[in-house]
């Protein structure tokens, strides 16, 4: 059931014996030179519509602009100031929990987007905590990356090994490939190995960015990227994340 193409009767309904809701989180940035500058969302998306639809909880539209300063190198990329996101992510946990949802669950499919939205739960529940009066709310979030829940990390790294990489990585193209096969880019044959590095340690600003990964990629081998392992790692992401989703409703 989507928010998106429901009514609020069909809402108010829902909420008589359900709380919990499924909130896609994403970005619009750059992912090399074959990656689509949706790839973060577009994953995001579809594993949230799919345990939607395994959990029978409501998925909400998907955030698709996220935290993606250092991406601005390149064209296309879309960001919101790390303030913005979490003014954002708290405006929509704020709004969900007045009407009663008290269980959100937040997809994510961009690496950038982590800490911005731990710190939003942190401001929501301040607001509750630092308040009497709003005392009895009983809301909680929780954050799931698609790609680090366990059994999907050890599939990636059993497919596509040290090759994945850590941006516009193998998995995440070939996820968008199973997903959009009509809009593949191939990666051309001398395509150059990508530079390695880690997003953790090595991410400063835009500049800084494209200077040292020059088309984009840290670390990934695009060329391995294909929609079949692309379903492979849909389905378990799916799987992984639903048994994890439909836990957390019900806690
Ligand atoms: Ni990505």
């Amino acid at each position: 059931m989507l928010l998106g193409l429901s009514t609020w009767p069909e809402v108010e309904h829902y909420l008589d014996d359900n709380t919990g809701i499924i909130v896609p989180v994403g970005s619009t940035e750059q992912h090399g030179p074959t990656g689509f500058l949706g790839t973060d969302f577009i994953t995001a998306t579809a594993i949230a519509e799919k345990c939607g639809e395994q959990t029978n909880c409501l998925v909400a539209p998907p955030i698709t602009v996220g935290m993606a300063q250092h991406h601005m190198g390149f064209p296309g990329t879309i960001t919101l100031r790390p303030g913005t996101y979490i003014n954002v992510i708290v405006d929509w946990i704020t709004s969900l929990s007045k009407h009663g949802f008290q269980r959100i669950y937040f997809i994510n499919g961009h690496g950038g987007n982590i800490a911005p939205t731990i710190t939003a739960f942190n401001e929501f529940y301040a607001s509750v905590s630092l308040h009497p009066e709003t005392k009895q709310s009983s809301t909680l979030c929780k954050l799931v990356n698609w790609w680090t829940m366990p059994g999907t990390d050890a599939l990636i790294k059993d497919i596509f090994g040290e090759a994945d990489g850590a941006h516009a990585t193998a998995s995440e193209i070939a996820i968008t490939q199973y997903l959009h096969p009509d809009s593949i880019k191939p990666a051309p044959d001398d395509l150059e190995p990508a530079k390695t590095g880690s997003p953790a340690l090595d991410i400063h600003n835009a500049y800084d960015f494209r200077r040292r990964f020059a088309d984009g990629r840290i670390g990934s081998d695009v060329r391995k990227a294909n929609p079949k392992d692309g379903e492979i790692i849909f389905n378990k992401a799916v799987r992984e994340i639903a048994e994890d989703c439909s836990s957390f409703i019900r806690s």
